[in-house]
C-alpha cells in the first residue's frame, strides 16, 4: 500500500495468553454496583447488535453496523461462539465476545481449532471508570479458559487473543496487559475504506443501513514483534 500522508493511520495490537496461569485478576466493583455477568445463551441478532453499537458509539466500531440479520444469525449460532453481558443491578452494562469458531487469522495457531479470540469486548459509555471492565475482561477471559467445558467436541482452549486499536479507548490496551495479555504484534495503517452495506436475502428482514469499516485485522496476519 502507498503512504497517503493525508489519511489518518491506525496502531493495532495484538495480544495474548498462552496458559491460564496468566490471567491477571481485577479487583472487583463495589459491592452497591451489584454486578453480575451472564452468557446470553439465545443468540439474539437484536440483543448482541444493541451491545455491539452501543459500546462502540464513541470508540468507531463500525464494520458490523452494515451486518444484516441473516449475518448475526450466522456468526451467533456457530458452536463456541458466546457472549457474557455484565449487568450492574440489572442493567446491560457492556459485554465480552468470545470466538471459538473462526480459525485463528493471526498467524500464531499453534494447534488449530485450540485458540479463542475475544471479539469484541467493552463497556457502555456511563458504566466505564469504576472497576467493572477490568472484572469483566478478567471475568470473559477465564471463559475463554474454559470454553471447552461448555462446549464438548472442543479441544481445551491453549491460546486467548485478541486485538485492539489505538480508536479504542484509552484505557483498553491498559487493562488488557493489566489482566496479563502480552503483547506479541503489532501493526500501523492507513484507515481503511468502509465497507459496502449488505443486505438481507429475507427482504421483510430489515436492512441495516450505516457505514462500515473491515475489521483491523481479520484475514491479515500481522508483523511480529
Ligand atoms: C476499556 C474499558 C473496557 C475499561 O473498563 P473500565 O470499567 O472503564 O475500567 P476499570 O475501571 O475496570 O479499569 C480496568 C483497567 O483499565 C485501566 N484503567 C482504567 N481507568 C484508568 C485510568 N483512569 N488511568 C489508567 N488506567 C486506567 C487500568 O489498567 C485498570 O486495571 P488496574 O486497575 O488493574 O490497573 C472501558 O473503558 C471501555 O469499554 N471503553 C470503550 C470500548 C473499548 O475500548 N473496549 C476495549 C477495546 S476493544
Amino acid at each position: 500500500m502507498n503512504a497517503d500522508p493525508g489519511k489518518p493511520t491506525v496502531t493495532t495490537w495484538f495480544l495474548e495468553q498462552t496458559a491460564p496461569d496468566d490471567l491477571r485478576e481485577a479487583r472487583p466493583p463495589e459491592p452497591s454496583a451489584d454486578v453480575s455477568v451472564v452468557r446470553a445463551q439465545v443468540p439474539s441478532a437484536d440483543f448482541s447488535r444493541f451491545l455491539y453499537s452501543s459500546v462502540g458509539a464513541d470508540v468507531e466500531w463500525t464494520d458490523r453496523l452494515a451486518w444484516t440479520y441473516a449475518r448475526w444469525r450466522e456468526w451467533l449460532e456457530r458452536p463456541g461462539v458466546e457472549t457474557w453481558v455484565a449487568y450492574e443491578r440489572g442493567t446491560p452494562a457492556g459485554y465480552i465476545e468470545l470466538d471459538g469458531a473462526t480459525p485463528d487469522t493471526s498467524g500464531r495457531a499453534i494447534r488449530p481449532g485450540r485458540s479463542v479470540e475475544i471479539s469484541y469486548f467493552g463497556l457502555l459509555p456511563a458504566f466505564r471508570g469504576r472497576r467493572i471492565g477490568g472484572h469483566l475482561l478478567g471475568f470473559g477471559t477465564a471463559r475463554a479458559w474454559d470454553l471447552a467445558r461448555r462446549w464438548p467436541d472442543r479441544q481445551p482452549t491453549n491460546r486467548v487473543w485478541l486485538h485492539t486499536c489505538s480508536k479504542d479507548g484509552p484505557h483498553a490496551l491498559r487493562n488488557y496487559q493489566r489482566r496479563g495479555f502480552r503483547i506479541f504484534a503489532k501493526e500501523v495503517a492507513q484507515e481503511p475504506a468502509p465497507a459496502p452495506v449488505e443486505q438481507d436475502a429475507d427482504p421483510a428482514a430489515p436492512a441495516v443501513p450505516g457505514p462500515g469499516r473491515p475489521e483491523p485485522s481479520q484475514g491479515s496476519r500481522p508483523a511480529e514483534m
